[in-house]
């Protein structure tokens, strides 16, 4: 796409089948620093579906095209049309035919990382979504589905190893010469957003997997020379996957080979490609001293989420890049269900909700909101959110909720059944499960449909005289962009009601029908529900395991939130019971903290989560999420309007300090239980002892206390792994300016050869809320271990400065919204991708009070005024303003 030319929208409704089809596909690559020869051979035929006597219009990307053939014949100049991002065959014969097409690449020039690239001087590519556009002349759409084979060839010394998509059939060397060769052959008909190369000089690690049928498969995880010793967590991942999956979801793998290739320079987290995964270093390597147990847990499930994709996304694809989320919302939904089964369910549970609302909900309350399935992009790389990734998890999960266990298993049955090769659509996704299980979903398909998150308003009502209590529950969805007028969703609403002794009482509607498996179904704007036999008053629990992705309100009382927070059944409540308690005495002490009113001690919240310390029965990763305070994002979010993000920050600083002092002794008793017995290990239990004496340690040195700070240094000093050390060096940097500098100075001396921890290092500075993060934050933009061209260096440092820092991102002085705004500016002639990514950091800028807002405002103005945007910039920059 040439610079200025703003992508003409792309839309759902305009989608037409392919009018030529590509059966198969035989690439020969002669790979070379700056100047790699490409020869396709496509096997082309009319599609039957498509126009008649239609030209053959094939997708290109700064492309440099040498030579075309159809047929083994030059094509005449005027028998065809080249330019940089496209090649038009004029008058092709209507018949199946062989298009030869030769161009050259440069993939040393590729600083965007989309199609072939080098990474520390490793080959690598990334097609998904259009980069396969950058490496040949093809029909770049996801529904055109073909077989690979792919000869690479390169200088022996410089790519030793040579890797693509599905089996090796032959390999050595050009005789004569100082290279070599190696074919691989894919049986398995895909669009080419999943081919993949890789040449290189790797390490690897190799293992190997006997499927449920008996099938020996190799495994190899491909890492930079020296870091094999890292990559072990990875190939264990792997293998629990592929167990999972065929006990879970009768997945079984279906090639010989299984390759993991970690390469430095990533743009995103990671690539499903078939058999030939290709992984940010950043997800792969792993050892107690460089890694934290978040790094453990993330590798796990991103490992099993790519790995996962061999059947929701390669077997099965999307028929348009509007069905994004087939593919990625159904397999968030699979690797969160496989994290929860290695690990502990409700924590997860836990850590999933806590990740939509941060990430998510904001996104689907701002400019930038869009539904789970678009109608219209401009740019496909920015829809790669949270709301197609999460939101899209959710959705997958709610309908497991409605359908129930087995209802559920048996739409997914059909769905590998009716539709293994093909390229489908979310209509077709629901059909399978309204025809396995008989039901409507019509108007559940909402959910894919209508953007923003709901509201429900719950309100309860014990009779006490005809032993009855009444729920009384009202659902809104307020406008979105593109969506002023909204109908009412489906929403499984899982309920409880726990009586005074902390038990649930039966769930039984007047009717005489139990609410199935305590689910309400809320289908209309206002329904009630009236439960029998109802002898004493009881608290509801409310959307149980947060069985719906909405903003829910109720009338319970502070008490009656301590109640649940000790005693209900459903960990995920007990855990937001404290959660809700302790936002709602944040934002009336961030309005105190304005108006410079007194604020009456957080007594109920002491007491809940005193007790969830005392309570031996919980798992200790439980209390650690029950103790951490919620974000200043989170309190933002909640107040909505108006917004000052240095009145939140005081807030919850103050809040911290006060919970630290109040529960001083259960949090030293807890520190002291969960001493470390035993070398490291990075299993969920030992995790979970870790996060909670590590949660504890920071309460105690939040108000700065010489005893609480002191505790720091020396848990800083006598950590023997990651997580112990990068937490202590965390409160220090947050709550210790005295012990700060020397703690990060000691830091850096250690680990300064080692990328993946400097970022932790760089994202650390950028987090600090004191009015002189700004400028260090761009001092270290000139540090030695920085790179703009690295987006791991990028995103730890600007991207973290950006989304997590609200009150120096959010300056009065709007010095941080101009920083964040260069940067972009900086990035975007490099890398779009990353540089749209960083920008939309701005989404909820509507929401700041009026001076900050102004700036932001100025800033975004700035980006739009700036003549050569990439689509990707220009798209965001004018949706936000929009
Ligand atoms: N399919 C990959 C994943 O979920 C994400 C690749 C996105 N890449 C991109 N350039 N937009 O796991
Ligand atoms: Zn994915």
């Amino acid at each position: 796409m040439p610079r200025d030319a703003v992508p003409q929208p792309v839309r759902l409704s305009d989608y037409r089948p392919p009018d030529w089809l590509v059966d198969t596909v035989d690439l020969d690559v002669r790979l070379h620093p700056t100047a790699t020869r490409v020869i396709a051979r496509l096997g082309l035929r009319p599609n039957p579906e498509g126009r008649e006597g239609s030209a053959i219009t094939l997708d290109g990307d700064e492309l440099a095209l040498k030579a075309v053939t159809l047929d083994g014949e030059p094509l005449a100049g005027s028998a065809y049309v080249a330019t940089s991002s496209a090649l038009t065959i004029l008058a092709p014969p209507q018949r199946a035919l062989v298009l030869e097409i030769e161009t050259l690449v440069d993939p040393s020039a590729n600083t965007k990382l989309m199609g072939l690239y080098r990474s520390s001087g490793t080959y690598c590519t990334q097609c998904e979504a259009e980069g396969f556009r950058r490496i040949t002349y093809f029909p770049d759409r996801p529904d055109v589905l073909a077989v690979y084979t792919t000869r690479i060839e390169a200088e022996r010394e410089e790519a030793p190893v040579l890797l693509a998509n599905g089996n090796l059939v032959e390999s050595g060397d050009v005789e004569g010469t100082s290279r070599h060769y190696a074919v691989w052959h894919d049986p398995w008909p895909k669009p080419c957003y999943l081919f993949a190369l890789v040449g290189g000089r790797l390490d690897r690690v190799s293992d190997e997997f006997v499927t449920a049928t008996g099938r020996k498969v190799d495994l190899g995880v491909y890492v930079e020379p020296g870091k094999a010793g890292r990559a072990g967590y990875a190939m264990d991942a792997l293998k629990r996957s592929m167990r999972w999956d065929e006990e879970a979801f009768g997945c079984e793998y279906d090639l010989d080979v299984f390759n993991i290739v970690a390469v430095a320079d990533f743009n995103m987290g990671a690539m499903e490609n078939k058999g030939l995964n290709v992984f940010n270093d950043k997800y792969v390597l792993a050892s107690p001293e460089t890694a934290t147990d978040a790094d453990y847990a993330n590798i796990e499930g991103i490992i099993a989420h790519e790995y996962f994709h061999n059947w929701t996304g390669n077997r099965i694809t999307c028929r348009d890049w509007f069905q994004l989320c087939l593919k990625e919302g159904l397999t968030v939904f699979r690797d969160q269900e496989f994290s929860a089964d290695q690990r502990s369910r409700p924590v997860k549970r836990i850590a999933d909700v806590r990740l939509l609302k941060s990430h998510q909900f904001p996104e689907d309350a701002g400019p930038l909101a869009h539904p789970v399935r678009p109608q219209v992009y401009r740019e496909i790389n920015n829809f790669y959110t949270a709301t197609v990734y999460e939101k899209g998890a959710e959705v997958v999960r709610m309908l497991k909720t409605l359908l129930g266990e087995e209802g559920f298993r048996a739409g997914m049955d059909l769905y590998f059944d009716r539709h293994d090769g093909d390229a489908a659509t979310v209509e077709d996704f629901l059909a399978c499960f309204a025809d396995a299980n008989g039901v409507d979903l019509t108007q559940f398909a909402l959910w894919y449909a209508q953007s923003g998150t709901p509201k429900l308003a719950v309100s309860g009502q014990w009779d006490e005289a005809a032993r009855s209590f009444r729920l009384d529950v009202s659902q809104t969805l307020a406008p979105t962009p593109g969506q002023s007028d909204k109908q009412p969703m489906v929403i499984p609403l899982a309920v409880g009601l726990v009586g005074p002794d902390g038990e649930d009482l039966p769930l039984v509607l007047d009717d005489g029908t139990n609410a199935e498996r305590g689910v309400l179904l809320i289908t209309q704007p206002k329904q009630s529900f009236v439960f029998r036999d109802v002898a004493e008053r009881p608290v509801p629990s409310l959307n149980r395991g947060f069985s719906a992705p909405v903003k829910l309100t109720s009338d319970l009382s502070t008490a009656e939130l301590v109640f649940l927070a000790r005693h209900d059944a459903d960990p995920f409540n007990r855990f937001d019971a404290g959660q809700t308690i302790a936002l709602a005495y944040l934002v009336e002490a961030t309005t105190a903290a304005r108006t410079g009113r007194a604020l009456s001690p957080p007594e109920a919240l002491v007491e809940a989560l005193g007790s969830t310390l005392e309570d031996s029965a919980l798992d200790p990763a439980f209390i650690a999420q029950a103790l951490s305070v919620p974000s200043e994002g989170d309190v933002a979010r909640e107040i909505g309007t108006d917004v000052d993000p240095d009145a939140i920050h005081d807030a919850r600083k103050a809040l911290r300090q006060t919970l630290g002092e109040a529960l001083a002794p259960a949090l030293k008793a807890a520190y002291a239980r969960h001493a470390p017995s035993g070398a490291y290990s990075p299993d969920a239990d030992s995790a979970g002892r870790r996060a909670l004496r590590n949660a504890s340690l920071d309460l105690l040195a939040a108000g700065g206390s010489p005893e609480g700070i002191a505790r720091a240094v020396g848990h800083f000093e006598r950590a023997d792994n990651m997580t112990d050390r990068f937490f202590a060096l965390s409160v220090l940097a947050h709550s210790a300016p005295d012990a700060r500098e020397a703690a990060l100075a000691a830091f850096y001396e250690r680990f300064r050869d080692d990328p993946l921890v400097v970022d932790k290092w760089l994202a650390l500075q950028a987090q600090i809320a004191e009015p002189g993060t700004l400028a260090r934050v761009g001092g270290l933009t000139t540090h030695a271990a920085f790179s703009w061209s690295n987006p791991n260096r990028v995103r730890a440092l600007v991207g973290t400065f950006a989304s997590i820092n609200q009150t120096q991102f959010h300056r009065a002085d709007g010095a941080g919204h101009d920083f964040v705004a260069d940067a972009v500016l900086e990035l975007d002639a490099r890398n779009p991708q990353v540089a749209a990514r960083l920008l939309a950091a701005f989404k909820s800028w509507r929401v700041l009070e009026p001076g900050r807002r102004a700036s932001a405002e100025r800033a975004l103005r700035r980006v739009a005024d700036r003549p050569g945007l990439s689509p990707d910039v220009s798209d965001i920059v004018s949706r936000s303003l929009e």
